[in-house]
């Protein structure tokens, strides 16, 4: 049987609704003429004769009965009932979801339709003469539409949302938009009409029921990230406009409120107690404190600063960058002999505060008490060095002088010395244990070294070490000599009073107005002197000729013997000798020839002197005229 309930819909293409029942079908007529065929309600062929009037039929969405779904009837001005033509059909899905009665022009739906799946099909309709196959008409098109039903529930695009919103917002901020889409036709009913609820999520937020916004719904007391942080609110989408029998999605949003800088940070203890030893140098850390904040990330950053104390000076406190403690650490010397313990009073807050927060209090203050500990520390000499003098000549077991060093510590321990024997390898010198006097083991001599530098060791703990240099004072105690042997020589032809060499001292003693030497001649020379001796008062002394003429032949070689005294006291003087000898000389008073024998046999005359005074004569003898040649060779000859 056709069904009826579910029957066609013939819609007014554009005009009039012309609503008839029949049968229990609703149709509605479209108004404009066609030629030939119309396709109409039965009845309403009766009423009207039109051609191919109908060109869209209306089909229900999801039909659900058993049999085929009658559509509606197509009909021609060529039918006259005769059954001498056939009705086709062709078009989208003809013959398979859509088939028509050949005889009479009814068409079917074979199967149940989705309009969300396709919301109309085109097909096309003709009448033939059964007989000739004939076609009576041009084909039509027309449309089959698939009304809604709602047959769809709102669709979240995603499951699960993530949203969030600063802590402690005001109420009916946004946090994030929400949108249900439904399949259904938008253009006809409610069946995609949308209302968005909460139903998870109360009082904290709520939803914009048209445009599905969610805001939050209580105040910033209440909107504490520090209380809650996370929160899952459900929100529905129903259809029908909301109303009752409408359909239903619904998806989650993970909330999550965001940090501000709500809370100070807070030091988790008032007093914080520290020990350093006084050695530490500057930078050494002391210790570390802890200031806590509820915060996170930048909100949480802090920074620590001494603000008063007697220790401020003293100490200084950074911030580790990883724990966000407070780093103590030493800036000056610390001395436990001098203070012992110091207070600082620390001042925690954070980088960047928020103004609105700041009423809560934005620092924190905690006593830090550092304690200095004692370190055993060297002793301590009262001077960087000591410079003792001594005479040269001073008796072993005099005391040169004397080194002191103290404990520093407060136990004020006994020091002890001694000397580094590395540095008086010769134990030249000791030193009183008790009382630092240094004293000689050995007697000295300045000429051979002038110099003894050694370092005292004082003990108590631990070992310091301090260098003591020690010059030895000069004592007159040696004579001056000559600076060299002088030897030299007096023409047989000369004029008294004539310099023949000049003198000179020297003396190994140091006094510290410098040298004065004086000459003369020694006393068993000047009883019948050949020669005098003139002090030129610079340390210098001239010899000279007391005769015109010396003969050669007569006393070939004068010992002329020189007192040298030095002006020191003790007075110290010597004899020094000055060996001249008698040469013929030329005009010039160059010697020219001297007696080999008698230098030969003068004593204290090295051979190397003896050298010495030939290769002269030879030089001095080769200066002369080239004719005398002859003759410079024959005295050679006879020197050698
Ligand atoms: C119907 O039409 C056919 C041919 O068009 C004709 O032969 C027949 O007589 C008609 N019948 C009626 C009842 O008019
Ligand atoms: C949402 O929150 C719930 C409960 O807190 C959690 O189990 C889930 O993993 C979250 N989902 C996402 C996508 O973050
Ligand atoms: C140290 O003691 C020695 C021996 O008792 C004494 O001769 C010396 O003068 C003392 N030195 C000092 C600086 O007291
Ligand atoms: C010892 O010390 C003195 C003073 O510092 C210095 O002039 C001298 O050259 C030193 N002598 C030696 C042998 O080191
Ligand atoms: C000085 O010369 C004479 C004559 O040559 C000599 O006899 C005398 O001893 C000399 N005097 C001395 C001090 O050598």
């Amino acid at each position: 049987m056709r069904t009826i309930s579910l029957g066609v819909v013939w819609l007014c293409l554009g005009l009039s609704l012309d609503a008839l029942s029949l049968n229990g079908q609703r149709r509605e007529t479209v108004d404009g003429e066609k030629t030939g065929t119309a396709i109409r309600g039965e009845k309403l062929l009766k009423r009207v004769r039109r051609g191919w009037m109908w060109n869209q039929f209306f089909l229900q969405e999801e039909y659900t009965g058993s049999d085929y779904q009658y559509i509606g009837k197509l009909q021609s001005d060529q039918d006259n009932g005769s059954g001498l033509v056939k009705y086709v059909l062709s078009g989208e899905g003809a013959g398979t979801l859509f088939v028509l009665d050949e005889n009479n022009g009814d068409l079917h739906a074979t199967r149940r339709l989705d309009r969300e799946e396709k919301a109309f099909y085109i097909l096309k309709a003709t009448v033939v003469n059964k007989r000739t196959g004939q076609k009576l008409e041009p084909e039509t098109e027309f449309t089959v539409k698939l009304h809604d039903i709602n047959d769809n529930e709102p669709q979240f695009s995603r499951e699960v949302y993530i949203g969030s919103v600063p802590e402690r917002s005001d109420i009916g901020t946004s946090v994030i938009q929400v949108t249900a889409t439904d399949a259904d036709d938008s253009m006809y009913g409610n069946s995609a009409k949308l209302v968005y609820s909460i139903s998870q999520g109360h009082p904290y937020f709520s939803v914009d029921p048209n445009t599905g916004v969610i805001q939050t719904a209580l105040g910033p007391d209440d909107m504490d990230r520090e209380q809650r942080e996370h929160y899952q609110v459900v929100i529905e989408a129903k259809d029908m406009a909301g109303q009752r029998g409408g359909l239903t999605g619904s998806t989650t949003i993970n909330i999550t409120l965001t940090d501000v800088n709500d809370n100070p940070p807070r030091f988790t203890q008032s007093i914080y107690q520290f020990r350093v030893p006084e050695s530490s140098v500057s930078g050494t850390p002391v210790g570390r404190i802890l200031a806590t904040d509820r915060d996170i990330g930048m909100n949480a950053e802090m920074y620590f600063t001494i603000v008063s104390g007697d220790g401020m000076d003293m100490f200084d406190i950074s911030t580790d960058k990883d724990t966000q403690e407070g780093v103590i650490t030493v800036s000056k010397p610390l001395d436990f002999e001098k203070k012992p313990s110091y207070t600082v009073e620390i001042q925690v807050q954070n980088t960047q505060v928020d103004p609105r927060f700041m009423s809560a209090g934005s620092k924190d203050m905690a006593t830090v008490r550092i304690g200095v500990e004692d370190v055993d520390e060297p002793p301590l000499f009262d001077k960087a060095s000591y410079l003792m003098e001594v005479k040269e000549d001073a008796a072993v077991g005099v005391a040169v002088g004397s080194v002191s060093a103290m404990d520093p510590d407060a136990a004020r321990s006994m020091v002890k010395y001694s000397i580094d024997r590395r540095t008086d390898m010769d134990r030249l010198f000791n030193i009183h244990s008790g009382n630092g006097s240094v004293f000689l083991l050995r007697s000295l001599d300045r000429e051979e070294t002038a110099w003894h530098n050694i370092s005292v060791i004082a003990t108590e703990f631990s070992n310091s070490h301090v260098p003591v240099y020690i010059r030895l004072l000069d004592i007159n105690d040696n004579a001056p000599t000559f600076a060299t042997t002088y030897e030299t020589y007096v023409c047989e032809r000369t004029k008294a009073g004539q310099r023949i060499q000049t003198v000179s001292a020297v003396d190994a003693d140091e006094p510290s107005m410098g040298h004065k030497f004086f000459f003369s001649l020694a006393p068993e020379g000047t009883h019948r002197s050949n020669f005098t001796v003139r002090d030129n008062g610079d340390n210098t002394a001239g010899i000279l000729t007391r005769r015109a003429s010396y003969s050669r032949l007569h006393q070939s070689i004068y010992l002329v013997p020189v007192v040298i005294t030095d002006g020191d006291y003790p007075m110290q003087s010597s004899t020094g000798t000055l060996t001249v000898r008698v040469c013929t000389c030329d005009r010039e008073g160059n010697m020219e020839l001297c007696n080999a024998e008698a230098l030969s046999s003068s004593p204290g005359l090295s051979t190397g002197a003896l050298i010495a005074i030939l290769l002269c004569a030879i030089i001095l003898l080769s200066n002369r005229l080239i004719s005398s040649s002859h003759f410079i060779f024959e005295k050679k000859a006879k020197i050698l």
